[in-house]
């Protein structure tokens, strides 16, 4: 059975997007592969705060992250008892794979990675922390400490899982072969939509959270935008154009189509559309909230999953360890 890894930065809760750009190809894994999921709490702490109450802040919001991402995890169905869900900073063996393969990476590197590159070109580079550059060494140690041949990501995350197939290939040719090299495994590559029509993003305050309650979920899509040359209802609308048309695409992947035909020729206004929508994802979030409700009542068993999966995470990075302590003479 094949090693999957993978994780999410704990920086707020998940919305759509997260969930079908990347999450939902988890849980299929999670049937055939023995998954590892961690919360990468500590990937999350790359940004230097520029005073103490903001760092406090900070750490704060992160902590509180970390749970919320587990409980969505959990409530969206990532089984504990099939998958090994943990959080990072609980398996202290990321931290010394991290710093050992740190010395078979070549900074310059790290410097190409684009998240680094771009942040320098808009001259904060001065800002960057040492671990900011060393983001994806420490992403290579979640992979590799699993040896995990298969890492489903977003697309976004491509560059990250080539170095660290590059630091697996550099590390085998120096100290032999302790790690498989790890595949991307690209989830869906739709982008979907936010209520702004721009990509659904915590950044851009345009997503809907698994955590959002009916009302609020139904006062986004009644504000989302739609085509912008449709003014009056009987205006032909252009799906392709329209964030409201979008989501029914991903949501209704059997019913759109003549819902979209019947917008070409305008026989439809945006209400209506929209009104049908907030039916649609309700159908998909009133579960997934339900579940959420439950674990947020009860933390000791999100604790307790969590302390769970890193027993387990810990007991196979510790045989991974091994290996690479034996392989450079460190035993
Ligand atoms: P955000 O843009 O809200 O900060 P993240 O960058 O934390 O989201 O994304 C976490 C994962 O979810 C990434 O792997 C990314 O590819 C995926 N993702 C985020 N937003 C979308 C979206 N709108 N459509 C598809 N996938 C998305
Ligand atoms: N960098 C990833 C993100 O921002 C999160 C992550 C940390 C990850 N470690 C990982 C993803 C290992 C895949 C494998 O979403």
């Amino acid at each position: 059975m094949a090693r999957v890894l993978t994780g999410i930065k704990p920086t707020g809760r998940l919305h759509l997007g997260n969930l079908e750009g990347a999450v939902r190809s988890w849980l299929g894994l999670m049937a055939e592969h023995e998954l590892y999921c961690l919360v990468a709490n500590w990937h999350a702490y790359t940004t230097v705060p520029a005073t103490p109450r903001l760092a406090r802040e900070a750490a704060e919001a992160i902590r509180q992250h970390t749970n919320d991402v587990a409980i969505d995890l959990i409530a969206v169905g990532l089984d504990p008892a099939r998958a090994t869900l943990f959080r990072q900073s609980d398996v202290k063996e990321h931290a010394e794979l991290y710093l050992l393969l740190s010395m078979v990476t070549p900074v310059a590197w790290l410097t190409r990675v684009p998240t680094y590159k771009d942040l320098v070109a808009s001259g904060k580079g001065a800002m960057a922390s040492h671990g900011l550059l060393g983001y994806p060494v420490l992403q290579a140690a979640d992979i590799l400490l699993y040896r995990a041949t298969i890492v489903p990501v977003g697309s976004d995350q491509l560059p990250h899982i080539e170095l660290a197939r590059e630091i697996a290939r550099r590390f085998r040719h120096l100290y032999g072969e302790v790690f498989p090299e790890p595949e991307a495994k690209r989830g869906s590559s739709a982008v979907v939509p936010g209520i702004d029509g721009r990509k659904m993003s915590k950044s851009y305050d345009n997503a809907i959270y698994l955590a959002d309650g009916p009302d609020v979920v139904a006062a986004k899509v009644r504000g989302a935008f739609t085509t912008p040359s449709k003014i009056h209802p009987t205006d032909p609308g252009v799906p392709e154009e329209c964030s409201v048309c979008q989501l029914r695409r991903i949501y209704d992947p059997d019913g759109y189509s003549a819902s979209w035909e019947a917008d070409r020729r305008g026989e439809r206004g945006c209400m209506q559309n929209k009104e049908e929508l907030i039916e649609i994802l309700e159908a998909v979030l009133a579960p997934i909230r339900r579940r959420r409700r439950e674990l947020e009542r009860d933390p000791a068993e999100v604790e307790r999953v969590l302390a769970d999966g890193a027993v387990r995470a810990r007991e196979a990075a510790r045989a991974t360890i091994e290996d690479v302590r034996s392989a450079m003479r460190l035993t």
